[in-house]
């Protein structure tokens, strides 16, 4: 298995954890894989019924590597296509097609895809220090994972604007208050209140579970046809002189310049 990540199964429940809290939990090719591989082994797995994703160290996740992502914006990168790395984006085109549910369970920061991948999950448990951000704009970017459509429905279209747009954070309690999270609960609480949602679903008849889930969700349009044109804007935006501007300033730990980068194109 990847490093920095950790997935166990124990009664019916996948938990994924994430295990780079130095790095604020932040996604890696190895981990994408990890992930995707849980979770495509899981769909023949009878005996998994629920997956659970957490983070480590008080923070969920500070979203995709970005050095990968300036690795991908490099003019050398071209010959392959550049875009989202390909481990990340098989990993987001695999999560509209998971059959089980899917819980998440958010202490701290949880950013990009940590947000976004929270968009997919029936459940949303969150700490009160919990803030969830999606600073693709701020990084010369476009929303991913189906969020163009994920966002607007799960919080309303001006909430949603705000988010992708503004660059604003949204707390636990306005992610509670807009209908994004289930409940607010005591760090200290928060995997077991996730364990025990996921027991319970597990205890539940299984195809009675997974159809009802099924029907829940057909009114959703086809978010794989969403995440193949956010991702092709994304491709396009990489490669932009403010993109590697951000991503670089991120690296270097100083503010963006985009008028700079803009000039020198
Ligand atoms: N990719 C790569 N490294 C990251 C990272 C990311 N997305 N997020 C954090 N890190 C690294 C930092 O570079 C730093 O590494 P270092 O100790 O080797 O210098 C370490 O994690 C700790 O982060 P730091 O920025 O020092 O912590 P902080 O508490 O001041 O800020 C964040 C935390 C998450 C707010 C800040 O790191 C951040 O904004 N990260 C980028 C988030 C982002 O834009 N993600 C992409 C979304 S599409």
């Amino acid at each position: 298995m990847a490093q920095d990540i950790e997935i166990k199964v124990e009664n019916g429940v996948q938990v994924i954890r994430l295990l780079r809290a130095d790095k604020k939990n932040a996604l890696t090719g190895p981990m994408y894989t990890a992930m995707s591989e849980a979770l495509d082994a899981a769909e023949t797995n009878e005996a998994i019924a629920a997956h659970v994703f957490i983070g480590s160290g008080g923070v969920f996740s500070a979203g995709n590597d970005i050095n990968d992502f300036l690795r991908r914006a490099e003019p050398s990168a071209k010959g392959d296509g550049g875009g989202i790395p390909a481990p990340s984006l098989d990993f987001i085109r695999r999560l509209p097609k998971v059959t089980k549910p899917m819980i998440g369970a958010v202490d701290g920061l949880a950013i990009g895809i940590g947000t976004t991948l929270l968009m997919h999950c029936d459940l949303v448990y969150a700490t009160p220090s919990a803030s969830l951000r999606a600073p693709f704009l701020d990084l010369g970017l476009v929303q991913e994972a189906g969020s163009s459509v994920l966002a607007p429905a799960r919080l309303g279209y001006p909430r949603a604007f705000e988010l992708i747009c503004l660059g604003e954070p949204f707390s636990a309690e306005r992610a509670l208050a807009a209908g994004f999270v289930n409940a607010i609960v005591p760090a200290d609480q928060l995997e077991a209140t996730a364990l025990d949602a996921a027991c319970r679903l597990v205890a539940k008849p299984r195809q009675a579970l997974l159809a009802s889930r099924r029907l829940l969700r057909q009114g959703f349009p086809d978010i794989g046809a969403v995440i193949d044109k956010e991702a092709e804007a994304y491709a396009v935006l990489m490669r932009s002189p403010e993109a590697r501007e951000a991503f670089t300033a991120f690296l270097e730990k100083r503010p963006p310049d985009f008028a700079k980068a803009r000039q020198k194109g």
